[in-house]
C-alpha cells in the first residue's frame, strides 16, 4: 500500500504556512453550531483537524475536541492556537487509528475524506470511525458533490479560482473515472513574497450512495444527508453534501 499518510504529512507541512490565506473567506459559524449540537455535550473527534479552523471554535463552545492529522506542521499551529481551549491534536492516520476511547461525534470536513486515495483506505476510515463511536454516536462527513463541484468532470480541467493584478489562484485536475480519482495541483502565484506555490494531491471522490454502502459495511446506519450545515435539502445541483451515520446501541 502506498505510504499515503507520510506523503500527506509532507504535502500539508509545506502548505501549512499558506492554509489560512486559502480559507480566509469561509464562514465556519453554521458548521460549528451544527457540530456542537451533534456532539450533544460529549467529546468530538475530528479526522484531518489541520490547524483547528473548525476544532478551535467548536472547543470555544465548550465541546472538548480531539483531532488527528498527518501534518506535524498543521498540528504545531493547532497547539499554538489552543490557548487553554479543550483541543488536543495527535499525529495519526485517518485511514487507521486507535485512540483507545469513544466519542459522541466523529466528523471530517472540507472533503478531507477524499484525501484517502483508494476505496480500501476509505472503508478502513469508516471502520476506524465506527470503532470510536459511542452507542448512539454520529459520524459526519462534509464533502464536495462529485459532479457539481467539478471533481467528476472531464478528463482534464483547469479552474481559475481568483485572479488580480498580482495574484493568481487556479486548480488543475486530471480525472480518472475508473478509479474515481482526481490528480490535482492547487497552484498559487502571489504574495508577498511574489512566488509560485503548488499543492499536489490525489483525491478519490465518492458519490453519496457509495458512502452509504461503506457505512453499512462497518455497521453504521445512514441517518440523514443535507446540502450544507444549515440543513438545506440536497439537490442534483448541490455542490456539497453533509452525510451523517449513527451507531446503534449494541
Ligand atoms: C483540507 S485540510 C482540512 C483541515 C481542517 N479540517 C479544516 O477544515 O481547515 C485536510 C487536512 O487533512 C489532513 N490529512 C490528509 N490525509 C490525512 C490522513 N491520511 N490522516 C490524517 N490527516 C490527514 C491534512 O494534513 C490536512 O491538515
Amino acid at each position: 500500500m502506498v505510504d499515503n499518510f507520510r506523503i500527506q504529512g509532507e504535502r500539508w507541512d509545506s502548505w501549512a504556512p499558506f492554509y489560512d490565506e486559502d480559507v480566509k473567506n469561509q464562514d465556519v459559524s453554521t458548521c460549528v453550531s451544527a457540530l456542537a449540537d451533534l456532539a450533544g455535550g460529549g467529546t468530538a473527534l475530528e479526522l484531518g483537524v489541520g490547524n483547528g479552523r473548525i476544532a478551535l471554535p467548536l472547543a470555544a463552545k465548550g465541546i472538548p475536541v480531539i483531532g488527528i492529522d498527518a501534518s506535524g506542521e498543521m498540528l504545531r499551529q493547532l497547539k499554538g492556537r489552543a490557548q487553554g481551549l479543550p483541543v488536543v491534536g495527535h499525529c495519526a492516520d485517518m485511514a487507521n487509528f486507535d485512540l483507545g476511547r469513544q466519542f459522541s461525534l466523529v466528523y471530517t470536513v472540507a472533503s478531507s475524506f477524499f484525501l484517502l486515495p483508494t476505496q480500501e483506505m476509505q472503508v478502513a476510515c469508516f471502520a476506524s470511525a465506527a470503532r470510536h463511536l459511542a452507542d448512539g454516536g454520529t459520524f459526519v462527513i462534509e464533502a464536495a458533490m462529485p459532479l457539481s463541484s467539478g471533481l467528476a468532470g472531464p478528463r482534464e480541467q483547469m479552474i481559475v479560482r481568483e485572479i488580480s493584478e498580482d495574484h493568481l489562484k487556479f486548480s488543475a485536475f486530471l480525472h480518472d473515472p475508473v478509479a474515481q480519482t482526481v490528480k490535482a495541483q492547487e497552484v498559487r502565484f502571489g504574495g508577498p513574497p511574489q512566488e509560485w506555490r503548488m499543492l499536489p494531491n490525489t483525491m478519490r471522490y465518492v458519490f453519496p450512495a457509495e458512502l452509504d454502502l461503506m457505512a453499512r459495511l462497518v455497521g453504521l446506519k445512514p441517518a440523514y444527508r443535507v446540502a450544507d450545515w444549515s440543513g438545506s435539502r440536497l439537490k442534483a445541483a448541490s455542490t456539497h453534501q453533509v452525510s451523517a451515520y449513527t451507531r446503534q446501541a449494541q
